[in-house]
């Protein structure tokens, strides 16, 4: 094998030409459609579960401090993924983006990464709606087995605090396969489907905002950076760093609207409309709910998995209280339905590479979504939803983001350096600086999580340049006849 085809590259008009012509999908998405799939795929778990986690551990009032840092980190990122995706929109994200600029070896290394961020995202969020929803039903009355309602060998507490060990996590298990048979079904559908419960997450999470901000105790926000406890990340500024690198989950999703350029009607125009708007949107709301939240009642109180709900018993409002949890399954229920799409997406961008085998790049005659490679996916999301606890994936997925992010915005870097010239729809401002920032956050956020995280990432990268080596590089469609 010829070792430079390690660092082929693939040019831009090549991929412009693909993102033309190659295609078969329906270009159904319009602006409106690109952001509601962006906040479709961000506000979930985060906002709903782990902001309330990361007050009380760590931050404080001062959440929303994590939350404005995170959104910058982020913000450097998305302008560094709005001009990739308006420059080459096809399907593959990150991994198209590297391969246009860093070469082969390094794109199939991003495009197995993804899996982290979404098939992986996509189970963590199942996980969590399960637990949204068996408590929902539980409050219509309606108790599931609770054998059957988290992963093998997980201790169930039930109300009489007799215990029950788990063997199967049923609810996340069937939420995506739903996902699946929408995703197989249609992007028009899926779109649908999800314009409509974003629509109700936001209605809820305004509806809180709205009722919440009334009761704000300002005694409640004094001292804003509660002070540090001697322990590194207790409170204080290290806190709020290390806040900031657990609501960094929040974040994650806005860059799924990459992946639905070769369904934009117009990706040149609307991915940064889809990707910037998305991300604006959601930074805004998630520093007003920290705000509120930590207003309405102490930080100290709120480490429990339902924090929106603590806030909103201060409220009083017995309705609110139901709707916060509707919202929440909402919430999750789009995240899982948009991450399972990008995951789809980037998989047919890889085997139309020749990197995966070709059916995995198959279109359905009617419905036009690459329907074998959904079914795969769902299938091995599913199992992975109803097998596995939700602790150890949610780091996983934030350091494979992470890297993501980080060849992104070393890819901008190089290609302005290696082609200035080219006509770029949308150009990240202040290059070089704002992609040596995002790189720096990113690194930084990375060297943040623990140990074991960073030595999974590596075992998940070795397993993939095992399948680069013996079958990837082989099957390479790069400079040979397109199938
Ligand atoms: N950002 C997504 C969530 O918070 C992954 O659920």
């Amino acid at each position: 094998m010829n070792r430079s085809q390690y660092l082929e590259k693939k040019s831009v008009s090549q991929l412009q030409n693909e993102a033309s012509t190659g295609d078969h999908m329906q270009r159904a998405l319009g602006p409106i459609d690109l952001i509601t799939l962006g906040i479709g795929a961000t506000i979930g778990a985060g906002i709903f579960v782990l902001t309330g986690t990361a007050a009380a551990k760590y931050a404080g009032p001062g959440i929303v401090l994590s939350f404005i840092l995170g959104g910058i980190a982020c913000g450097f990122a998305g302008l560094c993924y709005a001009e990739f995706a308006s420059l080459l929109p096809i399907a593959g994200s990150a991994y198209t983006y590297a391969y246009a600029t860093l070469g082969e070896l390094v794109a199939w290394i991003i495009g197995w990464d993804l899996l982290l961020e979404y098939a992986l995202g996509s189970a963590t969020v199942a996980v969590g709606w399960s637990g949204y929803a068996v408590s929902f039903l539980k409050d219509l009355g309606i108790t599931l087995p609770p054998s059957l309602t988290a992963a093998p060998g997980t201790s169930v507490v039930l109300s009489d605090n007799s215990v029950v060990t788990a063997v199967f996590n049923l609810p996340a298990f069937l939420a995506i396969l739903c996902v699946t048979v929408l995703l197989v079904v249609g992007v028009r559908e899926s779109a649908r489907f999800n314009n409509i419960i974003v629509a109700v997450k936001l209605v809820v999470i305004l509806a809180f905002i709205g009722f919440g901000v009334w009761h704000i105790n300002s005694a409640n926000w004094t001292p804003l950076i509660p002070p540090n406890t001697g322990q590194f990340g207790e409170y204080g500024i290290s806190g709020i760093v290390r806040g900031a690198g657990v609501v960094f989950f929040s974040y994650i999703g806005f860059d799924a609207v990459s992946t639905a350029a070769q369904e934009a009607k117009q990706p040149q125009r609307d991915m940064p409309i889809g990707i910037i708007g998305s991300l604006l949107i959601c930074t805004t709301l998630y520093i007003v709910v920290a705000a509120v939240l930590t207003g309405i009642v102490s930080y100290k109180s709120l480490n429990v998995a339902d924090p929106i709900a603590v806030g909103v018993n201060v409220v009083g409002l017995k309705w609110l209280a139901i709707a916060v949890k509707i919202g929440a399954i909402c919430g999750l229920s789009s995240v899982m339905l948009v991450l399972s799409y990008a995951q789809t997406r980037i998989l047919y961008s890889i085997s139309k590479d020749g990197l995966l085998p070709a059916f995995f790049s198959t279109i359905h005659p009617r419905f036009k979504t690459p329907h074998i490679t959904t079914i795969i996916l769902g299938v091995f999301v599913s199992f992975l939803a109803g097998l596995t606890p939700i602790s150890t994936l949610g780091e996983l997925v934030s350091i494979g983001t992470l890297f993501a992010f980080t060849v992104v915005s070393a890819g901008v870097l190089f290609l302005r350096y290696r082609q200035p010239n080219i006509y770029r729809p949308f150009r990240c401002p202040l290059v070089p600086w704002v992609p040596l920032l995002a790189i720096f956050v990113c690194l930084y956020l990375v060297f943040g999580l623990p140990q074991e995280t960073w030595l999974r990432l590596l075992v998940w990268l070795g397993v993939g340049l095992v399948i680069y080596f013996f079958y990837g590089q082989y099957h390479s469609l790069l400079n040979k006849e397109p199938r």
